[in-house]
């Protein structure tokens, strides 16, 4: 087996249950726990709205935790580049991270690009039914291109970095998300006030 052999090296173990479960801790926070998925092109928007949504379901009493994916890169997933395998184990990662944050009771927002159809639907399935809401950041790559935030649209037309998403990485819409945010033309609280929305018709908070 090599170092970069992703399979299960965890043998031996045994499962421990936890006496306070996941319905205790959701009872104490007084709201559901679920993963708000943000996928969407780099440049799209996925971290300001995750953030800002974020912000509001804290005025709101909720417990929530952003994971960005700049941010992950940083610690938990700093051995990862942006090959399509480093990217199916970042969102592997990501996904068993989230799960166990859901079972803390907590609203997880994840902004990652997660470019590959298959992996988005890898991390919902670790979820149970309902529980995670997959949010499209819908932005043209013109769009991300021209605003451009951190200069790395610039560096990968340059030949600079090789496989950037949308330029020489593929990127591959949902299917079926739970939500679309137009992030170019929706106003940040006008695209805040539909993930909002879409948690208290869902089910998971009620309403302010
Ligand atoms: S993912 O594809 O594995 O989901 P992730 O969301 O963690 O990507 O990281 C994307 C961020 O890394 C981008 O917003 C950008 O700042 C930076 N980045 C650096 N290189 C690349 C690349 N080749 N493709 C896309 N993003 C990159």
């Amino acid at each position: 087996m090599t170092d970069n052999d992703m399979t299960s090296k965890s043998n031996n173990t045994v499962w421990h249950n936890a006496t306070v479960t996941r319905k205790d801790r959701e009872a104490l926070h007084k709201h559901k726990s679920a993963v708000l998925w943000f996928t969407g092109l780099s440049g799209s928007g996925k971290s300001t709205l995750s953030h800002a949504v974020e912000e509001r379901l804290h005025t709101m009493k909720v417990s929530t935790f952003v994971l960005d994916g700049d941010n992950v890169r940083h610690g938990l997933c700093n051995d990862l580049g942006f090959s399509d395998d480093h990217r199916v184990e970042n969102i592997r990662r990501i996904g068993e991270v989230a799960k166990l944050l859901a079972e803390a009771g907590v609203i997880t927002l994840t902004a990652f690009i997660s470019p590959f159809r298959e992996d988005r639907n890898g991390a919902r399935r670790l979820m149970p039914h309902g529980d995670f809401l997959e949010i499209y950041c819908q932005c043209p790559i013109e769009v991300c291109e021209q605003r451009d935030v951190k200069g790395l649209y610039k560096k990968a037309r340059a030949g600079e970095i090789p496989f950037f998403t949308g330029i020489g990485s593929p990127y591959e819409e949902p299917d079926k998300p739970d939500l679309v945010v137009d992030t170019h033309e929706l106003a940040l609280d006008k695209s805040v006030d539909a993930v909002i929305n879409l948690m208290v018709e869902r089910g998971i908070i009620s309403k302010a």
